[in-house]
């Protein structure tokens, strides 16, 4: 393995996934780890990642000097190899000096020979992100690249594989970094480029038979991707030793808890308790219009009657979770951590205490479809569109009624329906119906109706954070539109939302 240890860069985790999409596995380890640990590790290779600090900085994170003995190549990533520069003898880190580089740059290779850089152009582009730079190389170091504002743009010591780049080799913007990491695998770790997610299932189902041993596990299944994908695996490694709890809330899309149980319950074959508590959350539902207080109402009802099952069964010592590592706050956690229950399930009796099993906290989100799918899973069920935890409690503006969530959920199953059928799911990024709450005239055969206006939103984004609306050929919303109205009970008319976020959210409430 190559363990990339953490000095705080936002794209620390990302060279992590780098590292494994070229074959050998990474993790990301913090930069307070001792060399006597990585010792015991036995990684191949070490990466030191970005941060946002200066060397020079009170508290600067440093590593253990021990480390650059142990024989182990090193490749340093901006902060990474300034801070070889600063603890190597004979190296030099100049503070920043209105000299900072930030954005894509060309990069001039000054070194045929090097190693880092081999098969690659002599100018290229790269993402540079610094203040300070290294002024000096270490001893035994030559510079290998220059550009136009920091001469020491990298540095290698083949002999004892130790290399620095000064620019981010992990992001897309610069162009061969891929092909630059596969060097420092190639030329300087040796590692096999033979790792696969098949390996890490393997690993898991082991790591996870170690910990669990003969006690039992409880899972939270939402639906949602992240947490059956956990309930697959966990099924994998120690089969009825987990039980699940679904909490159907009434909600759900069209379907949709029956589609979690058939495929889940049924073909992986999961021990779930489903609980209908679909009155009990259109009860505490009644009334309220105000947003935030759905979501609230809907989150709360949500743990305590997680809680209330969870109370019934006895003997249960772990707790597992679908977190991914962008929910992960502390790096290089290790797969069980105990944690008080009432930290992340709410109202379980203070003395009830879980251990923590997260077997996806080191996995970005498309790794974790690859995994379903790997493990067999539905692609349906692996490429799910995001669904909100509040669910279409949310897409009923206002207040929430067995009426209003019934004209949701049929609309929302045609609109799904025909995007499947033109084969639009992987364009749009997410796509739903709101039920406004707006009623309006219309003509229906020979009669005046005064009905619902169903609103379609379908959008195309990265993460959520930004979106634009999805330009939907016309005759496919026009297909939708037709099929709304006549299908759907008390709509008479269909809007579609042409706006981005910002100004407007992805959801209407
Ligand atoms: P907004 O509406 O904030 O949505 O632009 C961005 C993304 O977040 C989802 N979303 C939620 N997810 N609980 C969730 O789990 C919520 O309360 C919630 N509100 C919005 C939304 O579906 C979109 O993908």
């Amino acid at each position: 393995s190559i363990l990339v240890l953490d000095f705080g860069s936002q794209y620390n985790q990302l060279i992590s996934r780098r590292i494994r999409e070229l074959g050998v596995y990474s993790e990301l380890k913090p930069h307070s780890i001792t060399a006597a640990e990585i010792k015991e590790l036995k990684p191949k290779g070490l990466i030191f990642s970005g941060g946002p600090n200066s060397v020079y900085a009170d508290g600067a994170f440093s590593i253990d000097p021990e480390i650059f003995n142990l024989n182990i190549p090193i490749l340093g990533v901006c902060y990474g190899m300034q801070l070889m520069a600063h603890m190597l003898p004979g190296g030099k880190v100049q503070p920043a000096s209105g000299t900072s580089e930030y954005g894509e740059t060309v990069l001039k290779v000054t070194d045929e020979h090097s190693k880092l850089f081999a098969e690659t152009p002599a100018e290229q582009t790269v993402l540079m992100s610094h203040g300070d730079s290294v002024s000096a190389v270490p001893d035994g170091f030559t510079a290998v690249a220059t550009s136009d504002s920091t001469p020491i743009a990298a540095m290698e010591n083949p002999e004892r594989q130790l290399y620095g780049v000064q620019f981010h080799a992990e992001v897309r913007h610069t162009v061969y970094g891929m092909k630059i990491l596969e060097n420092f695998i190639d030329h300087a770790v040796h590692a096999n480029r033979d790792w696969s997610m098949d390996d890490f299932i393997d690993e898991q189902i082991a790591k996870i038979r170690e910990t669990v041993g003969d006690r039992r596990v409880l899972l939270g299944l939402s639906g949602g991707v992240d947490s059956s994908v956990v309930g697959v695996l966990l099924h994998k490694a120690i089969g009825n030793q987990l039980t699940s709890i679904f909490v159907d809330h009434g909600l759900l899309r069209k379907n949709e808890a029956d589609e979690v149980m058939d495929a889940l319950g049924g073909k992986f074959g999961l021990n779930i308790i489903k609980v209908d508590a679909q009155e009990r959350f259109l009860n505490k539902l009644a009334g309220v219009t105000d947003p935030e207080q759905k979501r609230k109402i809907i989150g709360n009802e949500f743990i305590r009657v997680f809680d209330e099952e969870a109370v019934k069964l006895d003997g249960i010592d772990f707790l597992a979770q679908g977190t991914l590592y962008t929910d992960v706050i502390e790096s290089g956690t290790d797969t069980a951590q105990t944690i008080k229950s009432h930290h992340n399930v709410g109202g379980l009796p203070e003395d009830i205490q879980f251990q923590l099993i997260e077997p996806l906290n080191k996995l970005f989100k498309d790794e974790v479809r690859l995994l379903g799918e790997k493990l067999g899973m539905p692609h349906d069920l692996v490429w799910r569109q995001p669904f909100p935890g509040p669910g279409l409690g949310i897409r009923v503006l206002g207040e929430v009624t067995e009426d209003k969530l019934e004209i949701v959920r049929e609309s929302d199953a045609i609109l799904r329906d025909e995007i499947a059928k033109q084969g639009l799911d992987n364009e749009v990024w997410q796509y739903f119906t709101v039920l406004p709450g707006v009623r309006s005239v219309g003509v229906m055969g020979d009669g005046r109706t005064y009905d619902h206006t169903i609103a379609i939103r379908a959008i195309t984004s990265v993460d959520g954070m930004t979106a634009d609306f999805a330009k939907l050929p016309w005759d496919v919303l026009e297909e939708i539109s037709r099929r709304i109205v006549n299908e759907t009970d008390h709509v008479n008319r269909v809007v579609y939302d042409i706006t981005a976020k910002p100004p407007a959210t992805v959801e209407w409430e």
